[in-house]
C-alpha cells in the first residue's frame, strides 16, 4: 500500500493529473507521442529526456509554453489545476525521467 503522504504517494496523484490533462499530447509514456501530437510544430515534449529541473517544469506547466518562450501550443495551466496538481504532476515525471533514474551525472 502506498503511504499517504512522501514522494511516493505524490508521484502517484501526479500521474492521475497526467493521465487527464496531459495525456492526447504528451503520450500515455509520457515520451511525446499522444494521439494529438502529430497536430503540433514543434511536438510535444519527450518528458521522458527533459533536462529541465522542478522549477522549471513548475513553471511552463502554470504558465504555458507562450510565457516561456517556447511553443504556445503547451498550454498554461495556472488556471485549470491548483499548485498542487501542479507539483504533484511535476515530482511524477521527475520519477519517470530517464535522465533522473539513470542517476547524478
Ligand atoms: C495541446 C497539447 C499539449 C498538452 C495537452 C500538454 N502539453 Fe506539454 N507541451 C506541448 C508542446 C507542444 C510542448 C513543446 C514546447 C516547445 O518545444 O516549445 C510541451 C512541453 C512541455 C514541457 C517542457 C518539457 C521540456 O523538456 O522542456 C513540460 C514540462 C510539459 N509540456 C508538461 C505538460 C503537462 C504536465 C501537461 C498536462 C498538465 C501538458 N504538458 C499538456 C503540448 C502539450
Amino acid at each position: 500500500m502506498l503511504a499517504r503522504d512522501g514522494p511516493d504517494a505524490q508521484a502517484f496523484r501526479g500521474s492521475l493529473v497526467f493521465f487527464n490533462y496531459c495525456v492526447t499530447c504528451h503520450g500515455p509514456n509520457a515520451d511525446g507521442n499522444g494521439r494529438a501530437a502529430r497536430l503540433y510544430d514543434p511536438r510535444p515534449a519527450n518528458l521522458r529526456a527533459s533536462d529541465k529541473n522542478l522549477a522549471y517544469m513548475r513553471l511552463i506547466v502554470r504558465r504555458g509554453g507562450k510565457a516561456m518562450n517556447r511553443s504556445e501550443f503547451m498550454p498554461p495551466w495556472g488556471e485549470e489545476l491548483t499548485d498542487e496538481q501542479i507539483d504533484d504532476v511535476t515530482v511524477y515525471l521527475q520519477s519517470i525521467n530517464d535522465r533522473v533514474a539513470a542517476g547524478p551525472k
